[in-house]
């Protein structure tokens, strides 16, 4: 089944958000999804430990494990493994630049940039999508533009937006700062969840997730049936 890999080798660009979003609309669908937390902060692993703790999320197909201790060329393993066990795999990595990403990437489907707009975003993003181009051929990938405003966007971060736009495979939608997104980790929720809650509005956000993923998988079918 499908691999997703979240990759960004900067700190806080909204990977492991961007990872939650996906599975909570793939899982509001109804399919089952594999999350292999690659990063050592473990900031999925603790997400999924906590509901399992408190009993959260009773009912929802997604499954998180612990890659982050792999040796890096196990992750490849990790990931063929998975694919068996869910409709979808979502890989969430660290915020450096490392083999196991690169290794994860090769092994991927698809692979997600998120980056927020600024000059260090966009150098890591370069360098992140540099990695990709040299080391895994023939993976699709695309840079998601996060943590933007919903209205007004600065003369600076329109340029640097239209920058990454001309370089590089961006997706058409914008991941924004919205606080459904930050109760996912927040209240340890699924985005239907925290709708379900009534913890924040969510409607916004869900059609964005929802957009994006549909994009990842329609990309993903178009690639396998050109190579068929
Ligand atoms: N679209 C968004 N809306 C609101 N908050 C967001 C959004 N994206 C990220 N955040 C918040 O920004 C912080 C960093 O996001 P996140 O942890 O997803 O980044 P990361 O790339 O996984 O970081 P790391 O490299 O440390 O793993 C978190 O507090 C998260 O809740
Ligand atoms: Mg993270």
């Amino acid at each position: 089944m499908p691999v997703v890999t979240i990759a960004q080798s900067k700190g806080g660009a909204g990977k492991t958000t961007l990872a939650l979003a996906l599975a909570s609309e793939f899982d509001a669908l109804g399919g089952t999804v594999h999350m292999l937390d690659a990063d050592r902060q473990n900031s999925l692993m603790n997400w999924h430990r906590d509901r399992e703790a408190s009993g959260k999320g009773e009912g929802s197909r997604i499954v998180v494990e612990d890659a982050s201790q792999l040796r890096d060329a196990d992750i490849g393993n990790a990931i063929a493994n998975a694919r068996s066990r869910a409709q979808l795999i979502i890989v969430d990595s660290e915020g450096t630049s490392n083999f196991k990403t690169a290794y994860a990437a090769m092994d991927s489907d698809y692979v997600v940039i998120p980056t927020r707009s600024s000059r260090l975003d966009l150098e890591r993003t370069v360098e992140t999508s540099d990695m990709l181009e040299r080391m895994c051929r023939g993976v699709a990938y695309r840079v998601l533009i996060t943590q933007t405003g919903q209205v007004a966007r600065s003369k600076a971060e329109w340029e640097i937006d239209a920058q990454i736009a001309r370089a590089l495979p961006t997706f058409p939608d914008q991941m924004h700062t919205l606080d459904a997104y930050r109760a996912m980790s927040n209240f340890r929720l699924t985005l239907a969840e925290v709708e379900a809650a009534g913890l924040a509005r969510t409607d916004k956000a869900r059609r964005i997730a929802q957009a994006i993923l549909a994009q990842i998988l329609s990309e993903i079918q178009t690639g396998e049936r050109r190579n068929a």
